[in-house]
């Protein structure tokens, strides 16, 4: 196995997580365990970019050591003893801690069988060869980079490649994190690991629909998905999702709107509203079962693509308030800030955004009370009156509760003979 120390390989970490790590480090060589930093966390040490997903492998009892550690620090652990799994909450980081383990995959898209293993074959289960490194932290090899499989030369040369040819058929999830890493370093997938790519495209309908919708959302939260979509759109797999999905420039136009305008709790269901907007009501109901999208986030989803078919309704010339209010209240308000966002025309824009700054919160002042003792007689009709006030309100026509009363008089005025 190639060893080489990492270059101020302490000063990469933050002090804190370098002298945590150095503790761990000792405490399992103490306990006869050997513990390494593996994964993502690896590669963005070797890249200079900061991550706080810090993932430790341990050739030993992982649990055990977790325990020790817990013992003598200040984090707060939780552990699977199913999965022979400990994470370690420490202020500003959390340490993962699992066994070194071999994986066999039982037949395509399901998830592995796990047995315990040594260090290289635990990097062999893994995507990439940028993936799959890791850095001893025994204080007799602190900083020994273990890289079998070339990630090193492969970071240096940007190139994103699968360790063996059945990598993207033993998981097709793969497929995205492949074209999500690509786009997030600025790195090419490699020749054959592309046409590997290609070849299992296929594979994707062996994924479950949550396992799916987890890697969609994983490539919506990085920091511009436009991109990762419109790569993975060239290659046909975001098609596999709904082949009627296109990621073009309108849509890295639009993503950049919202990126400017929406806050982040609500940016992957506005990026998933944007996608699907151009999509028919059949075919976003095909999407979002194929996904399994919760329930919140397929009604704004839902609600923008039915917004979206009424669009020549909304720009028609001389539109009343109140009908603007008409088509559009019973829609989720989200939906209707994605709708404007996502219509080219200015005119629509300006009446969701009537409806949204202004239509949506008019309300009538009297009460049912107020109109029988007007004279309405109760039941249906005081459910017609309260809307023909409420219109009339919407369309200007009412300005105070003084205007509704005589409204509502000459109305009664009207049908007494
Ligand atoms: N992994 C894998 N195959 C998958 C998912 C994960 O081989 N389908 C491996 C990769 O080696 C990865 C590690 O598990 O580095 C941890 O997974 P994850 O947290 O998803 O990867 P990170 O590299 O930490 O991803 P990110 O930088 O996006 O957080």
């Amino acid at each position: 196995m190639p060893f080489t120390r990492i270059n101020d390989f302490d000063r990469r970490l933050s002090p804190s997580l370098s002298a945590i790590v150095r503790l761990a480090g000792a405490r399992a060589q103490q306990l006869g365990f050997r513990l390494y930093l593996v994964g993502g966390i690896v590669r963005d040490l070797l890249l200079g970019r900061s991550n706080l997903d810090i993932d430790l492998t341990v050739e030993g009892d992982a649990l055990a050591l977790a325990q020790s550690l817990a013992h003598n620090t200040d984090a707060r652990l939780t552990s699977h003893r199913h999965f022979g799994t400990a994470r370690l909450k420490y202020p500003g980081f959390i340490l993962d801690m699992a066994m070194a383990r071999k994986e066999m995959y039982p037949h395509p898209g399901a998830l592995p069988t796990v047995r315990s293993g040594g260090i290289k074959e635990d990097l062999f289960r893994r995507d990439f060869t940028v993936n799959a490194m890791a850095v001893s932290l025994n204080p007799d090899s602190y900083g020994a980079l273990i890289d079998p499989y070339g990630g090193k030369s492969d970071l240096e040369a940007g190139a994103i490649r699968v360790l063996h040819p059945g990598s993207f058929i033993d998981d097709a999830t793969r497929i995205w994190r492949a074209i999500r890493y690509e786009q997030r370093l600025g790195f090419h997938i490699e020749r054959t690991t592309l046409r590997q790519l290609r070849r299992s495209l296929a594979m994707l309908d062996t994924i479950s629909a949550d396992r799916l919708r987890r890697e969609f959302e994983r490539a919506l939260d990085e920091e511009t998905p436009d991109k990762v979509l419109r790569r993975a759109w060239r290659l046909g797999v975001l098609q596999k999702l709904h082949p009627s999905l296109r990621a073009d420039r309108w849509l890295s136009t639009k993503y950049r709107l919202a990126r400017n305008t929406a806050v982040p709790p609500l940016l992957r269901t506005i990026y998933t509203a944007l996608l699907v907007s151009r999509l028919n009501p059949g075919e976003c109901e095909a999407f979002l079962s194929r996904l399994n999208f919760p329930s919140h986030t397929a009604r704004i989803v839902r609600d923008t693509v039915r917004l979206r078919q009424l669009s020549i309704e909304l720009r028609a010339p001389r539109l009343k308030p109140s009908r603007i209010y008409k088509l559009v209240n019973d829609y989720d308000g989200v939906a209707v800030n994605i709708a404007a966002l996502a219509t080219n025309s200015s005119t629509e824009r300006n009446r969701l955004r009537l409806y949204l700054d202004r239509l949506r919160h008019i309300q009538v002042s009297l009460g049912g009370r107020d109109l029988q003792m007007l004279g309405v007689p109760a039941g249906p009709p005081v459910g017609l009156v309260l809307r023909k006030l409420l219109t009339a309100r919407l369309d200007g026509k009412l300005k105070s509760r003084k205007d509704e009363e005589d409204f509502v008089r000459r109305y009664f005025a009207k049908l007494t003979p």
